[in-house]
């Protein structure tokens, strides 16, 4: 599958030591473009490292990170993010005084209002855009199962929900690639599959692709289209979920590090 689909992210032979713990060991993957991509592997093994350094919160101490072509590395959290890579829960500001359609809203990228210039001089161009950022707002709200929330306030939801609201908010910025860091850790698996299944859908309508760490290997299965396991900061397997899931080579480093495998 790999070989047929066009790279929006690559990492080349990138390595994050913290003293003398390598978190990334020279890890070289790539992601494929409209695809929803899994990380997986035991505690420790350096998944959030690597999306910590994709993201620009840290820099590698060697190796080179290609978003689109281009050499970020080294670039900043907020360079990151404007260039389309979002990731969600990094900043879980979920406003408690706004109801669910204002706080996404909110959180949409690029809003011609901000300025109040362009609000008065551009008016019918700053409708237009408000008009599709509701639109936009609706339906997420309808894909997340908050629709009847919508017009209600954040402390009406459950933890869970509050969970969806932030992957809603992560969404509104029209990310090109989402990275999510165990958005369904402490989830209910009915709302774990309103995550993956709102995903999904923006996979198919809009291109979105997709990078989840996630414990829950069943889930990982059913949802992801590639899948990649480090271990000990290395990049330790690779291929189709199918193909990972049957490798022997999990199964022994799960049962070595006795982690997670009662909850696939
Ligand atoms: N800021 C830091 N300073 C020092 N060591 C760190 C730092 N961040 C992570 N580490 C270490 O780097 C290694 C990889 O950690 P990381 O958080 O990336 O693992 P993970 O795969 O996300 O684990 P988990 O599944 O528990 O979230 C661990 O040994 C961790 O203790
Ligand atoms: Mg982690």
């Amino acid at each position: 599958m790999l070989d047929d689909v066009e790279s929006i992210l690559e990492t080349r032979n990138v390595s994050l030591n913290f003293g003398g713990l390598k978190a990334v060991d020279n890890v070289s993957l790539r992601v494929g473009r409209s695809k929803i991509f899994g990380l997986i592997g035991p505690n420790g093994s350096g998944k959030t490292s690597l999306f910590n350094l994709i993201s620009g919160i840290y820099k590698p101490t060697s190796g080179r990170i290609i978003f689109e072509g281009i050499d970020i590395t080294g670039s900043q959290p907020h360079q990151v993010y404007r260039m389309g890579i979002v990731r969600s829960f990094q900043y879980p500001r979920v406003f408690f005084k706004m109801t669910l359609l204002d706080n996404l809203i909110f959180a949409a990228r690029g809003q011609l209002g901000d300025n109040p210039l362009v609000a008065v001089f551009m008016r019918r161009r700053f409708q237009k855009q408000e008009k599709q950022l509701v639109e936009r707002a609706v339906e997420i709200l309808e894909k997340l199962g908050l629709s009847e929330y919508a017009d209600r306030y954040p402390n009406e939801l459950s933890g869970g929900q509050l969970k969806l609201l932030e992957l809603g908010r992560a969404l509104m910025a029209e990310p090109k690639l989402l990275l999510l860091d165990e958005p369904a850790a402490g989830v209910s698996p009915i709302l774990v599959s309103k995550i993956f299944e709102t995903v999904t859908h923006f996979r198919d309508v809009a291109g979105l692709t997709v990078f989840i760490i996630e414990h829950r290997l069943d889930v990982v299965k059913e949802y992801t289209d590639w899948i990649y396991m480090m271990y000990r900061g290395r990049l330790y397997l690779s291929g189709t979920p199918a193909q990972v899931l049957s490798d022997r080579r999990l199964m022994s480093v799960y049962l070595a590090e006795g982690s997670i495998v009662d909850e696939a």
